[in-house]
């Protein structure tokens, strides 16, 4: 087990600035109702940045315009080390490519990948995601009630991506668990075990690959060359396991927090049923009042930092869930209005390491808002039941129990 420490917020800053904050597993996901419940009082609490005094201690970022500055201050803000609590003693695992590269090297390794995840690649499977949405969906229609994170919105995307990669489709629920422990586990101890596993499995098909390459992503990777270098076997998986780990949590989660939404407020279900044209304007929207992804940066040099003297080796949390809940951006910021016309929101992170998956994710999340409106009467949370969630990098529905009366 790991010893988790409180540490003495720095010296200079506002008392009132000093809360006690654990973005694992806080206790006002519960009082809360809810983590997105719970990002919203946060914001109250600390509208622009505060110091927690859990976890060994961190700078929490999450007012809109301050969180834009910091991730672009890769000379301040570096994603070269991303642990809270800090564990300098523990080896760090293979870095993630290009997420822990720091600008100006940054461009050269994100560049291959923008270059496969364009929204015009990414439309050339639409077909392909309806089809499975509507197959997924269809199981369940005719039954009334469904854990629909576990029917629905963790296989849809998990599939998809591990056709993208050239993964083994067996080895679905291996890859989840791995993938769930590697992001959201508080033990740092469990949390490397899973990454170990994950890179051992993921080093597999990269020797398979090399051996005999096939039309998929892993393949594309190893005959990339950077910087006018042909790739090793172990910038590959560098690459592999950001995306392993990127995309196997990010979207399922996101779908299932817009879903809980919905399953909430059936005048906007309604809506959408009626007006099914609006759904990608109301997946944004919904994507804004939902991001699941805070990110974590080390603080590189002592500053003065708008006002808050920010020290060298300070971790730092980019709290996106909440910077998005941001008034002075957005009116009645936690409510989803999908009569909102701007909707410039940063559920997918902002500067240069803002998220290559955006267009994979946007185009999954509507088609499913989709099928679901077509296949699936008023739906609603079932009665009695909790919707269990867990904080972390990216944070989670663990299951979505809902009912609707059958057709
Ligand atoms: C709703 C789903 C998703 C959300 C909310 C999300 C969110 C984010 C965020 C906030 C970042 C910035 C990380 C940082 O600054 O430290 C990011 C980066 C990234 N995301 Fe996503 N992501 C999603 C889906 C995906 C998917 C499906 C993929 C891959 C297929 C993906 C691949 C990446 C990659 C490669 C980066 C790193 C980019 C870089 O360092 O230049 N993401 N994502």
């Amino acid at each position: 087990m790991e010893t988790i420490t409180t540490t003495a917020p720095p010296s200079g800053i506002d008392p009132a600035l000093v809360l006690d904050f654990d973005y694992y597993s806080d206790p006002r996901y519960t009082s809360a109702g809810g983590i997105p419940e719970a990002m919203a009082e946060l914001r109250v609490e600390a509208p622009d940045v505060f110091w927690s005094t859990a976890l060994g201690g961190y700078w929490v970022i999450q007012g809109y315009d301050v969180i834009i500055d910091a991730a672009k201050r890769t000379d301040l803000f570096s994603s070269s080390y991303m642990r809270i609590p800090p564990r300098h003693e523990l080896p760090e695992p293979h870095p993630s490519i290009p997420l822990q590269i720091d600008p100006p090297d940054h461009a050269a390794f994100r560049a291959p990948l923008t270059k496969v995840f364009t929204a015009t690649q990414m439309y050339k499977r639409v077909g392909q995601i309806r089809e499975l949405a509507v197959e997924l969906i269809d199981e369940i229609a005719p039954l009334g009630k469904a854990d629909f994170f576990t029917a629905v919105t963790e296989k849809l995307p998990v599939l998809i991506f591990i056709d993208i990669m050239g993964l083994n489709k067996a080895d679905f629920r291996t890859y989840r668990d791995l993938a769930k422990a590697a992001v959201g586990e508080r033990d740092l101890d469990v949390r490397y075990s899973s990454i170990d596993e994950a890179l051992r499995l993921l080093r597999e098909v990269i020797i398979a690959r090399t051996a005999k390459p096939e039309d998929d992503l892993i393949s594309y990777l190893l005959e990339l060359e950077i910087n006018g270098e042909p790739v090793s076997e172990d910038l590959v998986l560098g690459y592999c396991k950001l995306l392993f780990f990127a995309g196997l949590d990010t979207v399922a989660n996101a779908m299932a927090f817009c879903m809980r939404y919905l399953a909430m407020d059936q005048t906007l279900q309604q809506r959408l049923r009626e007006e099914p044209d609006k759904i990608p304007h109301a997946m944004e929207e919904l994507m804004r009042r939902h991001a699941v992804a805070p990110v974590i940066r080390k603080t590189m040099k002592d500053e003065n930092w708008h006002g808050y003297n920010v020290r060298a080796g300070d971790m730092v949390l980019l709290n996106y869930p909440a910077a998005n809940l941001d008034e002075r951006m957005f009116d009645h910021a936690d409510k989803v209005d999908i009569d909102r016309e701007r909707i410039n929101h940063i559920a997918f992170g902002a500067g240069d390491h803002r998220c290559v998956g955006r267009h994979l994710a946007r185009i999954e999340i509507v088609v499913m808002l989709e099928e679901v409106m077509k296949r699936i009467p008023a739906f609603r949370i079932e009665p009695g039941k909790d919707v269990p969630m867990r904080g972390g990098s990216v944070l989670n529905i663990e299951h979505l129990p809902l009912v609707w009366d059958p057709a």
